[in-house]
Formats: C-alpha cells, structure tokens, sequence
C-alpha cells in the first residue's frame, strides 16, 4: 500500500507535504520527506516540517508490510552514502536474496524497500542509471511504484510494475503520484504508466520507456481528467459527511446511468447475455455490494455468482464465456487486479463498476461502469458501498423492468431522521466486546456489511450472518445481554431466529418494516428490498459511527488499515 510522491518543479515541503495528505487514504503509518535540503521522516500522521523552498522532493505516506512501524523503517530511504534517496509502494518479494547479494553495504531498516536504494548505488558504480534500471527489472520480483531522487542529478527516476503511478503534467513542472488526487488541485493533465515501464522526469519534461527485451522509447497519451465530487470538509468526520451525502449520491447515480452512462449500461446488458454465466469479484464492502447484485440479477433470472478476490483462483474456474464484473471503490485493489490478470489470460471478458475514474480497474475493463459516489475519504466505505448496490440492482433491472431510485433515497432519508435515537442504542453498546447481526435473503449482505463496519471503526468483535445458521453453531455464544441486530423485514423465519436468540437472554435490536414484540426497533421505512436493504445499512453506518465518537475512536482513519489496499 503506501502513497508516493515525486515533484520536479519548484516547490516547497509545505505544498509537498500538502499533496502528500491526499494519499494518507493509501496508509498512515508514518511519513518522510526529502529534498534537495531537506530529509525529515516521522512516526505517525502527515505533521508540518519547517517549510523550506526546494527544486525537486519526493515524498511518502506508509502503510507498513515489511518492518514494524519505526522511524527507520518509514520512506524515504537511502544507500550507504546518503546519495540515492527513494520511496516506494509495494512489495519486493524477493528482497531477501537481493539482499545477500549486497555484500559490505549497511542496512539501517528492516524494509524490502531500503535494498533498493542499495542495489541502485551498486550498479551505478559501473554502468549508467539506464542500465541499472534494466538490471532492476530484470532481478526485482513483486510489484512496485518508486521514485529515486539522486543528490545532484536535476531528474527523478520513476519505476513501475503492479503498483499505480501516474505523471500530473503542469505548466511549471511535473509531479508523480500515486494517485492522480495528489494533484488535482494543480493540474488536469494525467499520464498513467504501464506496467513495466520506466520514466525519466524534469522540470522541463518527461521521458518513458518500456520495458521488453530492452527499454525501449514510449509516446504517451495525456489524459484529460474532469474531477468530480468535493473534499472539503464541514462535519466532524469524513465518515459522518459521507454518510449524509449518500441520498445525493443516488440521485447523482441516477443522472449518469440514465443519461450519460445509458449506453454502457446496455452494452453490458448485452455481454452478460451473451455469456454462459457472470461473475462477480471484490473484496471487504465491495464483495458485500456484489452479494446484493447477485441477489437481484437472480431474482431477474440471470445466473451470477460471487467470489471474494484474494482466493478467486482457488474457488472459481472461468473460461472465454465467462463475463467478469469487477466491483472496487478505489479500482486499485491489488487482490482484485491479481484476480483479473488470472482471468484475462483465461479469455473471460472484463467490466467493472468502480468509483475512482482512470484507476487500474476501470483501465483493465472492456467497459466500466462510475459509480459517482464521489471522492470517498474515511477509510470506511459508506456511500461507495450504497451506489454500487444501486448500481448494480439498476442492472438487475434492466432484466426485469425499471427500478424506483426515489424509494431508495426516501428510505434512507428516514434513517438519518432517526439518528439521534440511534446515537442513544450506540451509548449502550459501548462497552460491548462482541455483537451479532442476523439477516436472510438480500439481508445478509447487510448483515454481513453492518459487521465489518463495526469491527474496523468501533472495534468490536462483529459477525454478520444468515439467521439460519444461527442454530448451527452460534447459538452456543449467545448469553445474558449478548447484543443481536435482527434485520426483520416481516418473515416469519428471521422473526424466528430473533425470538431464539431473545429466548437464550440476548438482546434483540430489531431493524424492521413491521410491528414486533422483539424489542424498540430502528424503524426501516421501505416499500422494496433494495430500500430495506440500504435504510438498515445507513442505520448500520450510524450506530457505528456513534458507537467509535463515544469510544472517542479515530473514526476516519482506523487503526491498522488504508482505504486502497494495494499488496497481496
Ligand atoms: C471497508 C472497506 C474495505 C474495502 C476493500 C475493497 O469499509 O472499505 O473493506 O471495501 O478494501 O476496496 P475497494 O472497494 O477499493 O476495492
């Protein structure tokens, strides 16, 4: 994971460090910054350094794999000589074997990323950094994006492979970055690296080349990016804002599928007619958004399945008639992308619904479909999540007859109206070390979505489930008080389960449509499932968010995680 900038431009640590934050989504561990004066790192959050004017900085935002998280450890890092400084994003897999072919050079880290600072100041004792740039291909496995920054060169040198990186080109100079958000303050004018390729970056201008047999010389395309969606921030939290934004968001939603998106939606109508099966892959909230979208194509009598990504391969065999649809807020999500490499090589088509226009997911998909969520910044996902179960049950519906977006916004309106009497549930629920959810039918997605929202921002042991399964086991850890939401949409069988959990003593917290005696419901007014399912995770999203604000837990940033999870 891990944000990386590199500027050749005028600049100064400040607006450095400024775009840097940006990509504090990707990982914030801790951070570093050096300059052509300048070499600063730090345990922690993105903090100000003394402001200094420099030509050419490069910069990184940590999320950490290889080492604990330490000030030696933390990006830039740098040969034996303090020469060679560089940062980096991902992992080199066989750093190990790198390493003891280093002989007589220091390491001050435990990182795979130090090694290679050391194996560039080796190589360039003998040949030109052209040259080194190929040896590294050549013996590196495992993804990266890096910057090198040479003390006394006016260049920055950008490699990648498997990671993301792409060139923001402005009138005064040219950044690098792992995301193209780092600079959307300053530019619209984008160039995203392939993979294996190589770039030789100045103030004055650029250079690619691609990595075959030889590196070979490269014209580059610049993207002109329209950038959607605002960052500034009125509330508390991030998390609280994207919470509210999210009726916004369908209608935004709405909009595009139905106008400037029409189109795409069709051709993808017409590839899963004529595929043998389609098949979802995603992970965390977004696998949760695909069980949803398997549920509704189902129900309008397609065949879909889903997988979670990092064991795709293990669980699912596709071929050439098998239509892949990705599903992925960021589009960089490296379990995701390893997934899709698999099945392209297998012949299966590729689409997508992805939130961050130009990502590596959208770019590898024969047709993508935005989201328009908008810039999500909490690392948990909320309005990601709703519009692509929006998303994806308008494609249901285009197999089955039209679908009602204002019941949607309607339903979850209501649950915000209802957030102080949720805040109120989250008081007592404080304290709590375990919770369950039950949910059937398209309340399991739910059930399962709700869970994981309360484990990665209120720490607290979650398990969303399908009522039914209840009794085939988890049943045995229910005691006096034991915390249950029960998303009742009036069938008897979840109504069941709830009363059996009541039986055994706990405590049932009923989301529901219909009068129960199970206890003060969060009232989920709904007419269809789509509503019922996004009012009861919108009240999901609020009790969680109010459960962490009592535990005075750092809400949009949780401890241990990023947003756009780009290792293995
Ligand atoms: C949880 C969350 C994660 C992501 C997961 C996939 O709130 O945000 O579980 O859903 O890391 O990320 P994307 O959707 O970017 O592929």
């Amino acid at each position: 994971m891990c944000g990386i900038i590199g500027v050749a431009k005028k600049t100064n640590t400040e607006e450095v460090l400024g775009m840097l934050k940006r990509l504090e989504y990707r990982g914030y561990d801790s951070f570093g910054i050096a300059t052509d004066s300048v070499f600063e790192k730090e345990v922690g959050e993105i903090k100000p350094v003394q402001n200094s004017e420099c030509n050419m900085a490069i910069a990184h935002t940590r999320w950490a794999t290889h080492g604990s998280v330490t000030r030696e450890n933390a990006h830039p890092h740098s040969d034996c000589s303090n020469k060679i400084f560089l940062v980096h994003n991902g992992i080199i897999s066989n750093y190990q074997s790198l390493k003891a072919g280093l002989k007589g050079h220091v390491f001050k880290s435990e990182t795979d990323t130090e090694v290679i600072a050391h194996f560039f100041e080796e190589k360039l004792k003998t040949m030109d950094i052209k040259e080194a740039v190929k040896e590294f291909f050549r013996a590196a496995a495992g993804e990266f994006a890096i910057v090198l920054m040479i003390k006394g060169d006016s260049n920055l040198y950008a490699l990648k492979r498997g990671s993301p990186l792409s060139l923001g080109v402005t009138k005064d100079g040219n950044i690098l970055a792992s995301d193209i958000y780092a600079f959307s303050d300053k530019t619209q004018d984008a160039i995203f690296f392939h993979e294996d390729e190589f770039a030789i970056i100045s103030k004055a201008g650029y250079e690619f080349y691609r990595m075959y047999d030889d590196l070979e010389p490269q014209k580059k395309e610049i993207t002109k990016v329209e950038w959607s969606g605002t960052v500034e921030k009125k509330y508390d939290h991030y998390m609280i804002k994207e919470i509210y934004e999210q009726p916004e968001a369908i209608e935004r939603l709405q909009l595009s599928l139905q106008s400037a998106q029409k189109e795409k939606l069709e051709n993808l109508k017409e590839m899963i007619k004529q595929s043998k099966r389609t098949v979802f892959v995603a992970s965390g909230t977004s696998y949760h958004a695909t069980l949803l979208g398997v549920y509704f194509l189902n129900q309008a009598g397609v065949e879909a399945h889903t997988m979670i990504a990092s064991e795709f391969q293990n669980f699912y065999l596709v071929d050439k008639d098998t239509l892949i649809i990705a599903v992925s807020q960021s589009g960089e999500t490296m379990d995701v992308i390893e997934a899709l490499h698999g099945m392209k090589g297998k012949g299966a088509k590729i689409a997508s619904f992805v939130n961050v226009p130009y990502s590596t997911i959208q770019r590898m998909s024969n047709v993508s479909v935005n989201i328009e969520a908008g810039q999500e910044i909490c690392v948990a996902s909320t309005k990601a999540f709703t519009n692509q179960a929006v998303g994806l049950a308008y494609l249901a519906s285009l197999f089955n007859g039209g679908m009602d977006f204002q019941k949607v916004t309607n339903s979850i309106k209501h649950i915000i109206s209802q957030e102080q009497k949720i805040k109120e549930i989250a008081k007592t629920l404080k304290k709590k070390e375990d919770m369950y959810i039950i949910g059937r039918g398209f309340l399991y997605p739910v059930a399962r979505e709700v869970a994981l929202k309360v484990k990665e921002i209120s720490y607290i042991h979650a398990e969303g489930m399908m009522g039914g399964e209840l009794k085939h086991g988890t049943l045995a850890l229910i005691e006096k008080d034991t915390p249950v939401i029960a998303l009742v949409n009036g069938k008897t069988e979840i109504v069941s389960n709830a009363m059996e959990i009541k039986a055994r003593g706990g405590r049932i917290i009923p989301f529901t449509n219909s009068d129960t005696t199970l206890g003060d419901p969060i009232n989920i007014n709904a007419e269809d499932e789509l509503s019922f399912a996004l009012a009861a995770t919108v009240a999901g999203q609020l009790l969680t968010y109010h459960i962490a604000r009592e535990k005075n837990l750092p809400i949009d940033k949780p401890r241990n995680l990023a947003k756009s999870v780009t290792v293995k």
